[in-house]
């Protein structure tokens, strides 16, 4: 059976300041979907949240990009956003950047995430979460996942994953993208992905020789650029990730491994600092120092005929402790850094923030040295 995992999401106003979704939101969110659930236009939904993001999990078979599941979550976030709008939830609707939607929901704000294939026989999912961050903070774990063998044992033990993984790389300031077979371009898939704020993963696919057909997706990530379709500065591009585990693809372990180290990612603090981003469960994921560190949840299911069976929410496990405990290091070494790099974003990454506003005021008194 083909069957269609689309997460899309939205900031329609956080509770308090950009901390955390009311729950107001998240129970409208659910009587619409299970609307369109009952009217046979969605299999199944979870609503999730991960910080100030209402995040819609919805599997159907309407395949990626369908105008009909776009229009039910821009409607359905519409719909929260007249709710955070009674509730004066902080910058309601803050991730709506048009009034009107015109068949789909791309360069409108809300984030998403779709891949379709056929069900396999056991078919796990992980739907990753993150706030306070950007999308090119996926570059690092879904490489480990996909290419690397200190992380993923399978692919020097499985023979079915022997043929390696082709990653799809977007250059997002170019609009361009380019395929990298992995192994035998692991080191210029590095070399461009190492560069977080041009380069982003966007999929990854099996190769021949996979259990897995190599159309299909194994892995894919939200690219969506809020401050770019918005010009400048609005919120950060929280971004979400949807992948398949076991059976050819890394195994379930093989997919979190990569959340036990809290490795530094863009976007905590007004979307202008660097900082470790901690893994958390869902309850844990409000974000409140320094409005962050920048959290990430796991949500695990099996899909039984499209149907969401969990979640399991995975990083709220206790062998991620120790990687809550270096993050909470981390973060204080970093913070110590205040308003300098590299803690402070570098001034190309600055551009879409407020603080070319600020020097403009400078620019008239600069004299020749
Ligand atoms: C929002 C975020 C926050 C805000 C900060 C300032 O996702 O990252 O750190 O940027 O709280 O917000 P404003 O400008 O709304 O006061
Ligand atoms: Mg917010
Ligand atoms: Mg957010």
């Amino acid at each position: 059976m083909k069957i269609t995992v689309s997460i899309i999401k939205a900031d329609v106003g956080g509770y308090p300041g950009h901390c955390s979704v009311h729950p107001k939101l998240k129970e409208k969110a659910g009587t619409e979907l299970e609307e369109a659930k009952k009217n046979g236009i969605l299999v199944d939904y979870c609503i999730a949240t991960c910080g100030d993001d209402l995040e819609l999990i919805m599997t159907h078979t309407k395949g990626v990009d369908s105008e009909e599941i776009h229009k039910l979550a821009w409607d359905t976030f519409k719909k929260c956003t007249e709710i955070a709008k009674e509730l004066k939830l902080y910058s309601a609707g803050q991730d709506l950047l048009s009034d009107a939607f015109s068949g789909n929901i791309r360069g409108l704000g809300p984030g998403i995430a779709e891949m379709e294939f056929e069900e396999r026989k056991g078919e796990p999912i992980v739907c990753f979460l993150m706030d306070k961050t950007d999308p090119a903070a996926f570059n690092l774990p879904i490489f480990k996942m996909f290419g690397d063998p200190f992380n993923t044992a399978g692919l020097s033990i499985d023979p079915s994953m022997h043929s390696g993984f082709r990653f799809e790389v977007y250059d997002i300031y170019n609009d361009k993208k380019v395929m990298l077979n992995t192994p035998e371009e692991l080191y210029d898939l590095l070399a461009l992905i190492g560069t977080k704020s041009k380069y982003v993963i966007k999929r990854v696919y099996p190769r021949k020789g996979n259990k897995v057909p190599e159309n299909e997706p194994a892995a894919v990530v939200c690219t969506e650029k809020l401050f770019r379709i918005a010009g400048e500065y609005v919120g950060k591009d929280d971004p979400v990730a949807i992948v398949r585990a076991q059976s050819g693809l890394p195994a379930l372990g093989e997919v979190l491994e990569p959340f036990s180290f809290p490795y530094l990612v863009a976007g905590w603090m007004r979307g202008s600092h660097n900082g470790p981003i901690m893994p958390v469960s869902m309850e844990d994921a409000t974000p409140s120092r320094f409005d962050g560190p920048p959290r990430v949840v796991a949500l695990g299911f099996q899909l039984a005929n499209g149907k969401l069976v969990g979640p399991v929410d995975l990083l709220k496990d206790k062998s991620f402790d120790e990687a809550r405990r270096l993050c909470g290091k981390v973060a204080d070494y970093m913070r110590r850094h205040g308003p300098f790099e590299p803690h402070r974003l570098s001034a190309e990454e600055m551009e879409y923030t407020t603080l070319p506003k600020v020097l403009e005021k400078l620019k008239g008194r600069f004299e020749k040295i």
